[in-house]
Formats: structure tokens, sequence, C-alpha cells
């Protein structure tokens, strides 16, 4: 029998080891800060990507850039590499593909309109529910019209063009306002001055480009620069469930595997579930639960496992656990509450470790066996093979030179979409009218003629606006401008 493929990352009273079958059962790490999180992910994320197995996470303070360079001989690595008795230690960089939202220190990960759907994008412009309300009709109304929805100014234009028609859009789909859209068009305005808008655009995101292997078949790692889109917590925590989302939808179903198609590290994951409304709380419960037949695994960082609502962190079955504070009587309740979720070892005092471990120590406990949690112990976690903390930016541009995808995503493509749709058709409309205008001369304009043609003249601004767009068009991608992404795992609970 071959032996089966595991992640090795430190030792206590036994091996620490994530096996490759159990990768897609999640896991979470946690601790106070300066306990060691970021490195654990590191190693962690080393590992998969030797095992073959593609990684993507978001870089929240810019410190695992360090994992495309290798690390510098120290004392501090040579004494763990001896305890631990790393035979095979080796000072390695890892394949690293850099992306940002903002286009400056790697590719531009960006989606469109669309794609988002107006559910996620209500979030993200922290729109009431009137206000969602309207930003679903637009969606509608785009949908029905043909109007690619791809970047920030076609979502402006189509609000502004769903305000001007709110009459006859109010009774074919619900009431719109203007202030409700004047509401939205401020909040998007919002995201626009944060640099918000800089997320949609294409080329749009090939998911496959996440799950690339190099030419020696280890797993590229994705690192989401995200120093500048942590500072907007919603867009940063919708944008990467919306990410989770889509994989969810486009990956196809594989069943058990050796190992997983993709580990996905969610840092700063509190930020997901702050303030998120209960049927929000429970679609990020249901992404969770039924990403990991796709062969996904989600590892969640955070402080404190309390920051993880309890219907998700009981799906998060490999755990590392860190040094937690215990100053105020809260944060003993806090405490005993971790404790009690591990499984105990007749050989260690869980609540006693969890306050005094050291520095890249923690508590581990994995699936093993026919998938239980292994008892909790008390490890020392090994040390990266690259370099701990960030690069500098000559050392990023090189690697970034080096990328396989730099052709597919470093330039911008403009097509025609919502925004120069409209334009061209308030164009045409402003022309007919000119060429409509009665001589002024004529002396046929009585009353009910002039009722007649302010009448059709407003209907067949709508008529217009509904009809003349090649229906055709709709058809081809409609269906996914109205899905909503996380719509769409309603029929599958
Ligand atoms: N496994 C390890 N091997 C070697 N050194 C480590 C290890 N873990 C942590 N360290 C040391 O501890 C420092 C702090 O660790 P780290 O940055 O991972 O903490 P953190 O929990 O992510 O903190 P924060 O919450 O502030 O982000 C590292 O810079 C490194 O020097
Ligand atoms: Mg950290």
């Amino acid at each position: 029998m071959t032996e089966q493929p595991s992640l090795f990352f430190g030792a206590g009273d036994s091996p620490a080891v994530i096996l490759g079958k159990y990768a897609n059962r999640h896991g979470l790490i946690t601790g106070a800060t300066g306990t060691g999180k970021t490195v654990t992910l590191q190693v962690l994320a080393e590992g998969f990507s030797r095992m073959g197995v593609p990684v993507f996470l978001a870089d929240v303070k810019g410190d695992l850039s360090g994992l495309a360079v290798a690390s510098d001989p120290s004392k501090g690595i040579q004494k763990r590499v001896d305890t631990l008795e790393l035979n095979d230690y080796r000072h390695e960089a890892s394949p690293v593909v850099f992306w940002d939202l903002y286009q400056k220190s790697g590719h531009p990960l960006r989606t469109t309109i669309s794609e988002i759907g107006p559910q996620l994008l209500a979030r993200m412009l922290n729109l009431n529910e009137t206000q969602e309300g309207v930003l679903n009709v637009a969606f509608s109304v785009a949908d029905e019209e043909g109007l690619l929805l791809l970047d920030y100014k076609d979502l402006h234009a189509l609000l502004n063009f769903t305000g001007k028609n709110r009459q006859q859009i109010s009774i074919e789909y619900g009431r719109v306002t203007t202030a409700s859209i004047g509401a939205i068009q401020r909040k998007l305005l919002v995201l626009k001055n944060a640099r918000g808008d800089q997320l949609f655009a294409e080329p749009a995101l090939s998911l496959s480009d996440l799950m690339r292997r190099d030419e020696n078949g280890r797993g590229i790692i994705n690192l989401l620069d995200a120093r500048e889109l942590i500072q907007n917590p919603r867009l940063y925590s919708t944008f990467l469930l919306w990410l989770l989302a889509e994989l969810f939808e486009d990956l196809p179903e594989v069943g058990d595997q050796d190992t997983p198609e993709l580990v996905f590290f969610f840092d700063e994951a509190h930020l997901l579930f702050d303030d998120a409304s209960t049927s929000f709380q429970d679609q990020i419960e249901r992404v969770v639960r039924l990403i990991r037949s796709k062969g996904v695994g989600i590892y969640f960082v955070t402080q404190n496992p309390q920051d993880i609502p309890d219907e998700v962190l009981g799906q998060l079955g490999n755990r590392v656990q860190h040094a937690l504070r215990a100053f105020t009587p809260k944060d003993q309740k806090a405490l005993r509450l971790v404790a009690e979720t591990f499984v105990q070892n007749p050989d260690l005092d869980i609540r006693d470790t969890l306050t005094s471990m050291g520095v890249g120590e923690a508590l581990v406990s994995t699936l093993i066996g026919k998938g239980i949690p292994s008892m909790a112990d008390h490890c020392l976690i090994c040390p990266p093979r690259s370099r701990m903390g960030p690069i500098d930016e000559a050392t990023r541009s090189a690697v970034r030179a080096n990328s396989p995808i730099s052709d597919v995503y470093d330039h911008t493509i403009d097509r025609d979409s919502a925004y120069e749709r409209l334009q061209a058709r308030a164009a045409r409309r402003a022309q007919q009218e000119a060429e409509d205008k009665p001589p002024p001369t004529s002396r046929s304009g009585s009353g009910s003629s002039t009722r007649t043609r302010s009448g059709r003249a407003r209907k067949s601004e709508w008529e217009k606006a509904a009809g003349s767009i090649a229906r055709s068009a709709a058809q081809s991608f409609g269906k996914s401008l109205l899905r909503g992404i996380l719509g769409a795992l309603r029929g599958k609970r």
C-alpha cells in the first residue's frame, strides 16, 4: 500500500499532521496577537504546496510575501530544526503568484458586477433592505434589457436609467423611489472613493488560474495582497466570500480524494461574521459545509475561536490553537469554552497549556483514523522553509515578472456594456426627438393630439428602452446576472 499524502507541521507527544484526505474538512488557526498564527499559516501553505495542492491566501499585513523567497539561516530556525529532528529541512522558496485588487503589487484580481450579483453587492455597499430590493430590481431591468454589467460605470448608468424610468419600472417590478436610487448611488460613490471600483473590470478572474501547479508539481500559492483591501473590511470579507461561492459553483463534485483541489486561507475571519445577518451567516455556513465535496479546504485564521459562529466552528476539523490571554473574567470564560472544544488529553491540563504556551507552539488536534479529531497535543510548530516577514518591492517585482499569467491579467479590457449602450441609446433618443419635433409653423397641434403625442412619447421611451436591444443577448447571460451568487445555493440545501 502506498503511503497516504500528509502534511507534517510540528510535534508534541505525537507528530502534528494534516492528512491529505481530510484536508478538505477545513481548519482553524487561532491565538492571541504575536503567538505565531501567521507563521503557522505559512508552514501549512508551504506544506500544501509541496503536496501538490494549490493555495489561496489573503496577506493582510504583507508579512506572508516572504513565502516567495528562501528563509535565511538563523539560530532560531536551527533550534527548531534540531528539536523537531527535521532531517529534510531546507531553506527554500515556494512558488508564489501575487495578486492585488489595486494592481500595485500583483496581478489585478477582478470580476464583474454581474458575477458579484445583487446580494453580495448589497453587502459590500452596506445597503438596507429597501435599497437591496431596489438593487435587485435594477439587476432585473438589466437582465430584461440585455445590458451587460461589467464595471462601476455600468452599474452607475443602470441605476440612473432605473431612476429615470422608475414609474414604469415600479409597475413591472416593484417600487423604486428616487430616494433609494440616490442612497445606492451615494454608497456606490463611497466605494469608488475607497477605490473599491477597481475590483470590477475585465478580464475577470478565471478560477483555473488559482489552481495551477509549477513545473515540479508543486501547488502555486496565490497570495492576495490585502494590505489596502483590509482597510475596507466589508469589501475584503465580501470579496473573499464571493470567491468561495464562485469556487463552490464552478467546481465539479469530486468525492473522496487523497488531497484537496485547493486550500483557501481566510485570515481575519472574524470580519466575515461581524454584523452579518442570520441569513447571511446561514449562507456562509452552507458554503463551508458544501464546498468540501468540491475538494476545497477552508482554513479560518482569527484570534479567538469564538469569533466564528458555532455552526461553522463545528465543521472545522483541523485545529491549531496558539496561546490565549486570560486577563479578564470574560477572557477566563472564553478560555474555558475553548478548552472544552478539544478532545481531552489525560496527560495535559488544556486550560493551563492554553495560557502558558510559548510563541510558535500550539495545541493541535487534527482529523485522524476514520476522520475523528485527535487528542489535543501541545506541539512545537515547524519553522517555515521560506522567509518570515515581508520581502522588498524589488524582489516582489522580480517574482511578478516571472509569473506565468501576467499576459492574461495585466491589461484591462473595456467592452461595450451597459454604460456604453445606455449612452448610445440616449444619443439616439435625443436625435429622434429632434426629428420628431413638429415644425413651428404647424397649426394642427390640437389639445387631443398633444396628449396623444406626449402619452406616446412617454411610452415609446420605455418601449425603446425595453425592446430595442437584442433579447438574444439577454438570454445568453441573463441567468448569470440574476442568479445572485449565493442565491444559487438555495436549491442545493
Ligand atoms: N513556527 C515558528 N517558527 C519560528 N518562529 C516562529 C514560529 N512561529 C512564530 N515565530 C516567531 O514569532 C513571531 C510572531 O509570529 P506571527 O507573526 O506568526 O504571530 P501572529 O500570531 O500572526 O501575530 P499577529 O496577531 O500580530 O498577526 C514571528 O515573527 C517569528 O519570529
Ligand atoms: Mg499574523
